[in-house]
């Protein structure tokens, strides 16, 4: 029986998963998303083609491997396909859990109508709809992606729904849906969607049971989970490991490999804190030089420096066995890399993550930089500054840097 490698964001997201899960997807046979929904997002290019993926796993991308959405996920099935179409035929090669929750048009309208409402408090959400749809999940009162097998169903309890919430409907400014075009639009879901629908836990037991190679993709970042992140300037599904398992219906001992994804600096999207943000000319270097927009909303990006506390947090929240760290080679070019060490609150210094982060400021310790490691593919060929910067990273968290990326080709990717 075979165990699942997982791969989760160590940061606020953005970390750079996608090189990593596609470079993985390669080799294994299966590649499962198990929370989220299409707020994450990354484009890959192949042959000067590029596709947008934001929700199917980044196993279509391997012509062998096939790909299971668990019901962890959050699912618009209007986007989904939207993203399906990118791809020739996914028949037999895409399985979707029938007890994902369904995320509706309406749902991102009443994230962006609650965002304009909280004013100056707005979490900065991606607006797709994600906490509404998640919302309805824990109250008791989300779809499944099952119920999508049956429109009619579906449709008059979508319309009871709306009548027992009118005043709420009313004041976010939402329109109850017109009975005979939800029943088309949902109609037309399920003959895209129906026929991916499946009970995807049994599916996983199978292909564990027949030893195959399993690749668990992880989306947003540990900051960013809703028990263990800066809350309430979080997603809110489970980003962490243990995701994975409620996420896709298998059990701890299920994992086998788990490998945690961290930029070499830090950026963030949204409001909430982030105490090694830098404000000043290096911020605005590390953005411009790490092309650092939103994927998804185009956002610019807020960007500082390595957080050590909030990654020893992140990397014992996940049991990561090893770093992959990302982008070293935007670091190019600084004369000193800064790193936050400790945290400041009320006076004493900390080396944990506070209840609450924004009281924290951070305590660095200046590393000297390098010229260039962009493209440097053997560890011992980076710089000697370089070097030394890893190798206290891994001290300062514990933890091996096992891959060491040097620039956004696949081949420029160091292997320890
Ligand atoms: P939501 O997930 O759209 O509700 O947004 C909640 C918070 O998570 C906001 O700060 C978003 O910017 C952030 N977020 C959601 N998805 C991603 C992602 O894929 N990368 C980085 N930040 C994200």
């Amino acid at each position: 029986m075979s165990k699942a490698d997982l791969i989760v964001g160590l940061q606020w997201g953005d970390e750079g998963k996608g090189k990593i899960v596609d470079h993985m997807a390669q080799t294994h046979d299966y590649v499962c998303r198990f929370a989220g929904g299409h707020n994450a997002g990354h484009t890959i290019v192949i042959d000067g083609k590029k596709y947008a993926l934001h929700l199917i796993p980044s196993g279509v991308l391997n012509p062998t491997a096939k790909n299971i959405v668990g019901n962890g996920v959050v699912l618009s099935p209007k986007d989904f396909i939207k993203e399906m179409v990118q791809f020739d035929n996914l028949d037999g090669r895409l399985f979707l859990s029938d007890k994902a929750h369904v995320l509706l048009p309406y749902h991102a309208l009443i994230d962006q109508a609650k965002e304009r409402l909280k004013g100056d408090k707005a979490i900065g959400t991606t607006g797709k709809g994600i906490g509404p749809a998640y919302g309805d999940k824990i109250a008791r009162v989300g779809h499944r992606l099952g119920e999508l097998l049956n429109p009619e169903k579906l449709t008059a309890k979508i319309v009871a729904y709306f009548e027992m919430n009118k005043p709420v409907f009313d004041a976010m400014g939402v329109d109850a849906p017109v009975e005979s075009e939800l029943l088309a639009e949902l109609q037309g879901y399920k003959d895209v969607l129906g026929k991916h629908i499946t009970d995807t836990t049994q599916l996983m037991w199978k292909i564990m049971d027949e030893d195959k190679k399993i690749l668990l993709e992880g989306a947003q970042g540990t900051m960013l989970d809703i028990d263990h992140g800066t809350y309430p300037y979080v997603t809110s599904s489970t980003t962490v490991s243990a995701g994975a398992c409620s996420g896709l219906g298998i059990n701890p001992k299920d994992i086998g490999k788990v490998t945690g994804i961290a930029k070499a600096y830090c950026t963030r999207v949204g409001n909430g804190p982030f105490p090694s943000e830098d404000f000043g000319a290096e911020g605005d270097l590390l953005r411009k030089n790490g092309h650092e927009f939103g994927t998804t909303t185009g956002r610019p990006r807020r960007c500082g420096w390595f957080d050590a506390v909030a990654m020893r947090h992140a990397v014992r929240v996940n049991g990561v066995d090893q770093v992959s760290l990302m982008k070293l080679d935007v670091l190019d070019g600084f004369d000193e890399v800064k790193v936050c060490v400790a945290y400041e609150v009320d006076g004493k210094e900390i080396n944990y993550v506070p209840y609450e982060l924004e009281d924290a400021t951070p305590i660095y310790k200046s590393f000297p930089g390098w010229d260039k490691t962009e493209g440097v593919r053997e560890f011992d060929a980076l710089p000697d500054t370089a070097k030394s910067y890893i190798k206290a990273l891994e001290e300062m968290i514990g933890t091996k840097m096992g891959i060491i990326s040097t620039s956004p080709e696949r081949e420029d990717t160091i292997i320890r």
